[in-house]
């Protein structure tokens, strides 16, 4: 008896239809309710011309738009809320937001999964969900784990994605896949079957799927999800290469750092609003770093600093931390040695985008949506 996962139990016939209706190269699931697939893009599909970013409305250039954009779940969960997004093109852009804030509703929305409930989002300049037949061939996604084949191998689940894209050259297939299974790092594993993957490498599966073409937008879903650190490493070098092509790519996240690593754009969310979007450099530059003293005379310096007007002052074990001052730094440099306290280290610290998180949200970063 095969141990069926919930990918396999899907009619086969809705799998092929879904692949040919959206000729999509990038896995997805987004169908863990069933109810929330109110978007059938088939019926109403737009066949027009090419897609392109010519927004005319402030947007050009924006491989994505949203306005407004909104989601209530049936069960009354307001999950994105109003939402204005601009994806500039060319762009590494990182969407982030602690579990439950939001991200992958707001993906789902813009493959043309599910509808909103309000508002509009454009990628690659069409509305979605009406033009998914036009706009998704040139989108590879991957989201929130791909539906895989557990009875087939890493490489004819490949196979089979390919074939379920109608523009995609059967003579060509093979090459295909086993470039796509070399960028993933998945050669090796290539013939194992995927109910015998780790979630690592599935998540690698996926993203391979999304990889079988030339895409002009990457969308994935925590990409690096279950992913071991030298994995994590591999992962962030291929979207670098990927957008060095010219390839933009939207990714969300719920890990600060990884975005600061890869991105060269963000937005923030929480709850399923969005707190702020632009430039990473830009978002973190809009948060003040703290002062760092290392020093082993942490209660003196701690007092000297307060005269010195450094306020949310903390001690830690190296020593003291505090807002900068708008004074002279020297000066209170020179006000902690007068006092006799043994200063080994001292400097504002560059302020992460954590920072700018909690100056924005005046919360932690983990906090449930
Ligand atoms: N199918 C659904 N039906 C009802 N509510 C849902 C559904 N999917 C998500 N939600 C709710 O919508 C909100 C946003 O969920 P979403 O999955 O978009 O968050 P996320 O940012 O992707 O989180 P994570 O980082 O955990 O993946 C949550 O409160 C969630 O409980
Ligand atoms: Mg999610």
């Amino acid at each position: 008896m095969e141990d069926l996962s919930a990918a396999e139990q899907r009619e086969p016939g809705e799998a092929d239809t879904r692949g040919k209706a959206h000729t999509r190269g990038g896995a997805e699931t987004g169908r863990e309710s069933g109810t929330d697939r109110e978007a059938d893009a088939r019926g109403e599909a737009d066949t027009g011309r090419e897609p392109d970013t010519r927004g005319g409305d402030g947007t050009a250039d924006a491989v994505i738009a949203t306005r407004g954009l909104t989601k209530r779940y049936r069960g009354g969960q307001l999950a994105v809320d109003g939402l204005e997004l601009t994806v500039p093109a060319g762009s590494v852009f990182g969407f982030l937001g602690p579990n439950g804030s939001g991200k992958t509703t707001t993906i789902r929305m813009l493959m043309g999964l599910i509808e909103p409930t309000s508002g509009t989002a454009r990628v690659l300049g069409r509305p979605m969900p009406r033009s998914s037949r036009v706009v998704l061939p040139h989108v590879g996604a991957l989201i929130e784990g791909p539906a895989l084949y557990g009875f087939l191998s890493g490489r004819d689940n490949l196979l089979r994605y390919d074939a379920a894209d109608p523009t995609a050259d059967p003579r060509t297939r093979r090459t295909r896949v086993s470039a796509a299974l070399d960028r993933v790092g998945l050669t090796a594993a290539a013939g194992k079957k995927a109910r015998a993957y780790s979630l690592g490498m599935k998540q690698r599966l996926g993203l391979a799927a999304a990889l079988l073409q030339p895409r002009r937008l990457l969308v994935l879903d925590e990409p690096t999800n279950g992913l071991d650190p030298q994995g994590m490493r591999e992962i962030r070098l291929l979207i670098r290469e990927l957008a060095s092509d010219g390839t933009t790519v939207f990714l969300s996240s719920h890990l600060l750092d990884e975005i600061e690593q890869v991105c060269s754009h963000a937005a923030v969310m929480a709850q399923g609003r969005l707190i702020t979007q632009g430039a990473v450099r830009d978002l973190a530059a809009g948060a003040r770093g703290r002062l760092v003293v290392t020093t082993p005379d942490s209660a003196d310096a701690a007092r000297v600093l307060k005269e010195q007007g450094v306020a949310d002052l903390v001690i830690t074990e190296t020593g003291v931390t505090g807002e900068p001052p708008d004074r002279e730094l020297a000066d209170v440099n020179a006000a902690l040695v007068a006092a006799g306290v043994r200063v080994r280290g001292f400097g504002v610290e560059r302020a992460s985008l954590e920072d700018a998180f909690v100056a924005l949200t005046g919360e932690g970063f983990d906090v449930a949506g």
